[in-house]
């Protein structure tokens, strides 16, 4: 089998900080309630006329710089979102335009926040079998405008951001590879976290807004127990496969959606609390951004350097999950 590491990243969020503080005068919160309960202190949120592309580009952009390839080579480029700057084409597509990778396939994969483990993982099979030498995977959301600012419970969760991978064959940029990737699935679960408006279901219109339907629902609770049993079973499964152990880890990168998780799924691997990489108290839940974002600093902080063993492990809407462990 063809070996592929990850040889750039980047990233990019938005310039608007949004401290916990904003939600203390339009719902009943507290700072107190929502960093004992969430880790989170502030969030990113994009300006009125920014889409998933402003910075889902940039992102990109950064990590073909770092691989030292131009966006014509791409052959494949993936995005995992459910924000695409419009409802068709895909955000791949307008990342194509954006970029100018001419020879790329572009296309996105709504997987909620796991999205960007479901694009290593299409990419890695059609990189194996030499359908394509270098791929782009991408993971972004824009969910500030997409939650309801009167649902406490919800609200104070989100944030926005983008991050983005080039994978190419192994070896080229030190000696990276991309040792396994699981992603699972359970439609049964679909009711505890959606947006039901402007699908074909519940099409744009005026009852859809008056009914609320174009904002993310989420049984919070429920969640939170299928986040930590789904992380830490796709996380154990990639490590079995490898015949790697918990204390050969060099760094874990769980979805970032809530302290308690990480902390709960981390512990529950036996991975120690240095070992976790944590961007929740800036950046909240920022979807299918948070691992290529916290992928992406902490490469560029030289905390994660060429040769570490990485293990990354999400959830999501779907439900949907997936763990990736690779050396960096
Ligand atoms: N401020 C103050 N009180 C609040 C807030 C708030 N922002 N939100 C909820 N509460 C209250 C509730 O109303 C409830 O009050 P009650 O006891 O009087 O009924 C109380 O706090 C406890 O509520 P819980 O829902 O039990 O609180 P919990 O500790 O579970 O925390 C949370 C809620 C943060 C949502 C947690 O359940 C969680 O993080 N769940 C996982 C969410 C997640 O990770 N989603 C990721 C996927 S998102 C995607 O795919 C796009």
């Amino acid at each position: 089998m063809k070996r592929i590491g990850i040889i750039g990243t980047g990233s990019e969020l938005p310039e608007r900080i949004v401290p916990n503080s904003y939600f203390e005068k339009i719902v009943d919160t507290s700072d107190e309630w929502i960093v004992t309960r969430t880790g989170i202190q502030t969030r990113r949120m994009v300006k009125p006329g920014q889409g998933l592309s402003d910075l889902a580009t940039p992102a990109s952009e950064k990590a073909l710089e770092m691989a030292g390839i131009s966006a014509g080579d791409l052959d494949m480029i993936v995005v995992g979102t459910t924000s695409s700057d419009m409802a068709t084409p895909s955000a791949g597509c307008i990342i194509q335009h954006r970029l100018g990778a001419k020879k790329a396939v572009a296309f996105d994969v709504n997987a909620a926040c796991p999205g960007f483990i479901y694009g290593l993982a299409i990419a890695q099979k059609f990189m194996q079998d030499d359908s394509c030498r270098y791929a782009l995977v991408v993971g972004g959301e824009i969910v500030s405008n997409r939650i309801d600012y009167k649902d406490r419970a919800t609200c104070v969760l989100f944030g926005d951001g983008a991050g983005a991978a080039v994978l190419g064959p192994s070896g080229q940029n030190g000696d990276g590879e991309i040792l396994n990737v699981s992603i699972r699935s359970d439609g049964d679960l679909w009711s505890l976290i959606h947006l039901p408006g402007g699908g074909s279901l519940n099409p744009p219109s005026q009852k859809m807004l008056d009914e609320g339907l174009h904002h993310l629902k989420m049984q919070g609770n429920e969640v939170f127990k299928y986040a930590v049993r789904t992380m830490v079973e796709s996380s154990r499964s990639v490590m079995a496969s490898e015949g790697i152990t918990s204390e050969e880890i060099d760094w874990f990168i769980p979805h970032q959606a809530n302290i308690r998780i990480m902390d709960t799924v981390a512990e529950r691997l036996g991975i120690p609390k240095e070992k976790v990489i944590v961007t929740v108290h800036k950046y909240g839940n920022t979807s299918a951004g948070t691992i290529p974002t916290a992928l992406d600093e902490s490469v560029r902080s030289g905390k994660i350097r060429r040769g570490d063993l990485v293990l990354i492990s999400s959830f999501g809407a779907g439900l949907a999950w997936g763990a990736a462990l690779f050396r960096y």
